[in-house]
């Protein structure tokens, strides 16, 4: 990774995090506050937590405000940057209610990119390694258009994600500075426990003493990406001139039963596997090509899964903890 992480857009700047309560969102605006600017953090709360913001609360250059994107957003006074984070990241979550998301993804893109318009702010959309659907190449780059099923389970999310893409580069059309990030899956403190993701599941599964559920032989492949590498790729991005899609991610390929195994290891944990039914249009394989990331924004991760892994496992053993219930630690060292 290269020195070149904000060379430009240094000075104090007003900016709007969307899903600013969420586990992404709440590390992007921790280090933007850090940083010395203004950061306002707008969340309807549906998967995001206050807590996750709790560091925040008291700083005089944080705020936060409750509200659905769906709804026209209106903020007084400039704004220098909007960051879209706000979509529920994980499949038993966005699929609780797809029309609402789906609305997230395409009427709250419409109103953070009206607002950009009108703030001239550049704006920032987090788009998703999703968008490549069920993928028939191995490594997947931004050229690579994708096999989506537009009517199963998942459509309401990476057909939301793709026509989010589609308006952000209308309104690039229009002058407004757009950045887009395909993000594969990234993992870290602060994902909620019970949010449904593989690595949330396995770890809080593993130190609660519960069986891993692994669907099908676990022999589908995912990469999984350190939340603080993906902010340093974050912050590159909407710092850089590049145009179109970015993908952001770890290249380290796993299968679904090894990362298991790692948690089960890590954690220290004799929970047993329990193997159900694949999901409907579950991706068999998942791998980001980093090529564009590299060379535009001199950006790679630098953080194992095994060391970042062990930073997850320890802040979800303390949370799980701080709720009074039985945390299965069962074999030292
Ligand atoms: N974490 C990943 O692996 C990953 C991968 C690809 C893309 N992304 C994208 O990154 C973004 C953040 O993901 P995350 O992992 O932090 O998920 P998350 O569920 O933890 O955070 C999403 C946040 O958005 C909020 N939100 C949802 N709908 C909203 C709405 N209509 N109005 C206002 N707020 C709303 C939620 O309350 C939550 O705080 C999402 O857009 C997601 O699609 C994440």
């Amino acid at each position: 990774m290269d020195d070149r992480a904000g060379s430009v857009r240094r000075e104090p700047r007003r900016i709007l995090i969307a899903g600013g309560a969420g586990f992404v969102g709440s590390h992007l605006a921790a280090r933007l506050v850090a940083e010395g600017h203004e950061v306002i953090c707008l969340d309807n709360l549906q998967t995001g937590r206050l807590s996750n913001l709790a560091p925040l609360m008291s700083e005089s250059r944080f705020s936060f405000v409750r509200h659905d994107i769906v709804q026209p957003v209106a903020i007084e006074g400039p704004l220098d940057e909007i960051w879209n984070l706000a979509c529920a990241a994980s499949p038993p979550q966005y699929q609780l209610d797809p029309l609402h998301t789906f609305r997230t993804c395409v009427n709250g893109s419409l109103n953070l990119l009206e607002l950009a318009r009108e703030k001239q702010a550049r704006i920032f959309q987090a788009s998703t390694s999703e968008v490549y659907g069920d993928p028939d190449v191995s490594l997947q780059a931004e050229s690579y258009r994708g096999s989506v099923n537009t009517w199963g389970p998942r459509a309401c999310y990476d057909e939301g994600k793709r026509s989010a893409e589609t308006l952000f580069f209308e309104y690039e059309r229009l002058g407004v500075e757009v950045r887009v990030a395909r993000i594969f899956n990234t993992y870290g403190p602060r994902m909620s426990p019970e949010d449904g993701r593989v690595v949330s599941n396995f770890v809080r599964q593993a130190l609660m003493g519960e069986a891993l559920t692994i669907h099908g032989e676990g022999q589908q492949t995912r990469s999984f990406c350190y939340v603080d590498d993906l902010v340093e790729g974050l912050l590159r991005l909407m710092r850089s001139d590049a145009r179109g899609p970015v993908n952001l991610g770890n290249p380290g390929e796993f299968t679904v039963r090894e990362l298991a195994d790692m948690v089960l290891a890590q954690t220290g944990s004799d929970s047993p596997l329990l193997h159900k039914p694949m999901p409907q249009d579950d991706p068999r394989q998942r791998r980001p090509d980093l090529g564009r990331a590299k060379r535009e924004l001199g950006w790679e991760p630098r953080i194992p899964l095994a060391k970042g892994l062990a930073m997850t496992i320890a802040h979800f053993r303390e949370e799980l903890a701080g709720r009074d219930r039985p945390v299965s630690v069962v074999r030292a060292g």
